[in-house]
């Protein structure tokens, strides 16, 4: 176990690259499930989620190849034991996705139930309502979900609410369907976008009516390809929160400011100055008291619960009143015991945090719930006079490459400790 400890008080300034986006990594290394050949994968972030995904791959029977450019060679065509076991599926609930392409190419799958985690209980009722549908049996015990199915077939699903890996398990399961399979209601996040140009960069014939709405038109087979994944957009806006809250002035290279409309609206709206060119995005907020703002969580293109904690750590010390909503996740506010541990002034309403900016957060010891939880205890310590400690950062291992090393080069003082 480790924690980390960080002397709060430094104002951040320079530069920092973004890395490749973990939610776009996952269902793409779960995609090569799909390929009669090796598949290669570059600009993978190094995250303890996709060392998970790529053993859970490396255990049912793909053959995995570190290349020398910091690509990975994935041959799945030796899967012979399609199963996800519990104690892979208990650290990463997205390995779930690997349902839907195990059931497409091997026409069965043992999955662990995934169960409740800290956000909320998340289901994955969706996913196994649409996978029936396409004619997958499934049977559940305790300890697994049983699912097989000779040959799925096309079908029309709608999904009750959004789902971004339920989207992405129901593409990856009608690639091979005979017809078109119409999915409605779908998951628009980039990711899931990253997912569909690299699917249809290898033979896929996948495509939208309108937004929400994908339509997948089954094909024989996937082609060899080459992937380079997208850039991590809640990776770059936490380090876009690290300059504001410091009253600093950090810019995000690798990164194209579309990805980031809703989060770049949000700094304008508190009074940041931003300035964005084609693969960057660089926020100065040294001139400015920022004022709190306030958010409401939605799928995108709205404002991403993945990116609610940090704000929250943000309008702590802003000016003024503010009030977040957390309409994606039920019990997504473990964050605010910690922060109030810090000095924040927060109550919380149901999905409803009301902040009062204060003038100071102040150093504490405080334990991190979940990743983006976590970043926003990190974030706090930024300003936090003296020093915080934070406890459980294997949370914000799962989701940040090198958290500690990027932001000290920005200025700030944070060192890894182990828990003796
Ligand atoms: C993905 C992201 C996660 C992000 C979330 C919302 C990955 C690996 N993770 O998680 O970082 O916070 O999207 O943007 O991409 N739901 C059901 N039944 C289902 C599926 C979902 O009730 O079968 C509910 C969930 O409990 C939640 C909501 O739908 O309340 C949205 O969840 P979902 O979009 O599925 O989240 P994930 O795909 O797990």
């Amino acid at each position: 176990m480790e924690r980390l400890i960080i002397k709060g008080g430094n104002q951040l300034h320079g530069e920092v690259e973004c890395s490749g986006a973990k939610n776009a990594g996952l269902p793409i290394l779960a995609s090569t499930i799909l390929f009669d050949d090796p598949v290669s994968i570059f600009n993978l972030p190094h995250l303890k989620d996709i060392s998970t995904m790529l053993e859970l791959l490396n255990s049912m029977g793909s053959v995995i190849r570190f290349e020398e450019d910091d690509g990975i060679e994935i041959d799945s065509s030796s899967i012979d034991n399609p199963e996800a076991r519990y104690e892979l599926v208990k650290t990463m609930r997205a390995s779930v996705l690997v349902m839907g392409p195990l059931l497409a190419k091997y026409g069965k799958a043992k999955i662990s139930q995934p169960g409740g985690c800290n956000i909320g209980t998340r289901p994955i009722d969706f996913h196994l309502a649409g996978l029936q549908q396409m004619g997958a049996n499934i049977t559940t015990d305790s300890k697994f979900i049983y699912l097989e199915a000779e040959n799925l077939k096309a079908t029309h699903f709608k999904f009750p609410k959004i789902s971004v890996t339920g989207t992405e398990n129901l593409i990856m399961a009608s690639i091979f369907c005979d017809g078109t399979t119409t999915l409605e209601n779908c998951a628009r996040e980039p990711e899931v976008e990253d997912l569909i140009n690299f699917l249809n960069s290898s033979g896929a014939k996948i495509s939208r009516t309108d937004d929400a709405t994908v339509i997948i038109e089954g094909v024989a087979a996937l082609n060899r390809n080459n992937w380079s994944i997208l850039p991590d957009r809640i990776e770059a806006g936490t380090y876009l929160v690290a300059g504001a809250i410091t009253n600093g002035h950090v810019k995000v290279n690798g990164i194209q400011p579309s990805l980031l409309e809703p989060i770049i609206e949000k700094f304008k709206e508190m009074g940041a100055f931003i300035n964005t060119g084609k693969d960057f995005v660089e926020i100065d907020a040294t001139l400015t008291d920022l004022k709190a703002c306030n958010i409401s969580t939605e799928p995108f293109p709205g404002f991403p619960t993945d990116m609610q904690a940090q704000f929250m750590a943000l309008n702590t010390i802003s000016k003024g009143e503010s009030t977040i909503v957390e309409n994606v996740f039920e019990n997504r506010f473990q964050h605010v015991v910690e922060l109030k541990k810090m000095g924040a002034d927060i109550s919380l309403n149901g999905s409803t945090a009301y902040i009062s900016g204060v003038a100071n957060l102040v150093g504490s010891s405080v334990i991190a719930s979940d990743l983006r939880a976590s970043a926003s205890l990190v974030l706090a310590g930024l300003v936090g006079k003296n020093r915080t400690e934070i406890e459980n950062i294997f949370h914000i291992d799962r989701g940040y490459e090198c958290i500690e090393e990027k932001l000290n080069k920005l200025g700030a003082e944070i060192i890894r400790e182990p828990v003796v």
